[in-house]
């Protein structure tokens, strides 16, 4: 089979796809020297952190407790907000693999009782993140970071913490909740 050469059009429109298709391959499996971690309990905080994996070509890595927190909402309030007022830091189910390797790190995690959930200082914690640039962000459902970037200044004191921390309000799981119970009570049981 003969190949034929490509038209001077074709040309022009592969060169103006290359960027895009650069970056897109440029995804490591591993091995990138950026790196996107993040907790999310309801996929708020996820939404951004892939979004952020994405667009820099970063290894993506989900910051998890070993136990995980329960399925309901009141107890896993009542249990962070324990957590954080005895300073307990959960065991993570995994920790990354050659932090050294990565320059810098985005971290991302939902408010949790007005500061950073006890598993980000479990991550802090465990990873040496000396001299790394540190760049937050952040979900909450509406009342601020509270002091979240005390914690991490506190838990990373050798990284290079970046004020330009991304802070979004988004959507409560006790407001998503109580509107699907109030619209069940609409629905009836049987049809
Ligand atoms: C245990 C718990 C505690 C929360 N505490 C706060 C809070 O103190 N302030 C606030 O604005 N939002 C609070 N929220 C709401 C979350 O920060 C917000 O919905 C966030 O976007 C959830 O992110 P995720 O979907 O990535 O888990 C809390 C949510 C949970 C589950």
């Amino acid at each position: 089979m003969t190949m034929k050469s490509p038209s001077r059009r074709e040309v022009l429109l592969a060169s103006l796809l290359l960027p895009l298709n650069a970056s897109t391959l440029a995804t490591p499996s591993g091995t990138g020297k950026t790196l996107v971690a993040y907790f999310s309990r309801t996929g708020n905080t996820r939404v951004l952190a892939c979004q952020i994996h994405r667009a820099r070509g970063a290894t993506l890595f989900e910051i998890q407790p070993a136990v995980p927190y329960p399925e309901d909402y009141e107890e896993t309030v009542a249990q962070a907000r324990r957590e954080r007022d005895s300073g307990y830091e959960p065991t993570l189910q995994a920790r990354v693999v050659g932090m050294a390797d990565y320059a810098t790190v985005f971290l991302g995690f939902p408010i949790w009782g007005q500061t950073a959930p006890p598993v980000i200082r479990s991550f802090l914690s465990s990873h040496d993140l000396a001299g790394k640039t540190l760049i937050p962000f952040i979900t909450h459902g509406g009342y601020g970071l509270g002091s979240s970037l005390a914690v991490l200044a506190a838990h990373a004191p050798q990284a290079r913490l970046l004020a330009t921390e991304l802070s979004m309000e988004a959507d409560q799981e006790r407001q998503t909740l109580n509107r699907v119970t109030e619209w069940l009570q609409r629905v009836p049981l049987t049809q």
